[in-house]
């Protein structure tokens, strides 16, 4: 699940100690159920699926088969809305401009990609995803608002490598709670890569759950990094990258980082 809609972030909690567990579970012991089933669920579906996306996808369809809404994060449809809002206002702000060809990493069921295709010129928007479930309902996002004429690309992919797409392509790479989800590995690859299809004056904006505290992981769903250590992982493939610092005052759980590519001189 999510851990974006509007909670405020505590960055230096340890979510997987078993101090915070415990003191958690006696401040909410309605949340202990419901965690036990999605605790026995997520060791079934680990015991299935070895490798970390096929497990992520299993999850995302038993997830979506209850609700797509709840399967990308949001406990109803107005938080939905308001998810999808505050990603599009962000980027439309900071960069975003109609004539722009973008790549929504984790597009999930276009909770803010619907925002993006309508502002975009046509075939200007490329979502991919990991869940051909969510893929589906992203399908259905897309008739829902009459977008059918933008002609978006919606694809499934296994990794990112983006080895199917073209060199200096994407003038936006975005990826919202797609990282809070995500083992390093997942993320070294994608920046491993990024920088290729990323056009000239390009940049990449990705969330994650921060802490400033010990990296850790829950369930192996959600992942928790410190800032630098993605920054540094971005550096080792050659690009900058900063904390975006107006994103923090947001009403989001996440943090945001920037990653821009080389420029042409910077490359000479
Ligand atoms: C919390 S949802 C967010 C969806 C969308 N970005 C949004 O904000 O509404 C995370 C999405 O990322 C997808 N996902 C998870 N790991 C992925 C990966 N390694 N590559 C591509 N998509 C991934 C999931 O299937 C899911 O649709």
């Amino acid at each position: 699940m999510d851990s974006a809609d509007s909670a405020p972030r505590r960055l230096s909690v340890d979510r997987s100690s078993l101090a915070h567990r415990l003191r958690y579970a006696l401040g909410h012991p309605e949340r202990i159920a419901p965690h036990l089933r999605r605790g026995a669920r997520d060791l079934w579906l680990r015991a299935r699926h070895r490798d970390h996306v096929a497990y992520y996808r299993a999850v995302m369809a038993s997830d979506t088969a209850r609700s797509p809404e709840a399967a990308v994060g949001s406990r109803d449809h107005r938080r939905w809305l308001a998810l999808g809002k505050l990603q599009f206002d962000y980027l439309r702000d900071h960069g975003l401009a109609p004539g722009h060809r973008m790549l929504d990493i984790g597009c999930g069921n276009l909770r803010a990609g619907w925002r993006f295709i309508d502002y975009l010129d046509p075939g200007g928007y490329y979502g991919i995803d990991i869940s051909p479930d969510i893929l589906i309902g992203a399908k259905e996002t897309l008739s829902r608002n009459g977008l059918q004429a933008k002609l978006p690309h919606l694809t499934l992919t296994h990794d990112l490598t983006f080895d199917f797409l073209p060199t200096g392509h994407f003038d936006v790479v975005h990826a919202h709670s797609v990282f809070s989800h995500s083992p390093l590995p997942v993320i070294g690859e994608c920046l491993a890569n990024v920088g290729r299809i990323l056009a000239p004056g390009g940049f990449f904006d990705f969330t994650f759950d921060r802490t400033e505290g010990r990296e850790h992981q829950v369930l192996r769903e959600d992942f928790y990094y410190r800032a630098e250590t993605l920054t540094a992982l971005a550096a080792e493939h050659g690009l900058a990258a900063r904390l975006m610092d107006d994103w923090e005052r947001l009403p989001h759980g996440q943090s945001k980082i920037r990653v821009t590519a080389p420029s042409p001189e910077g490359e000479r």
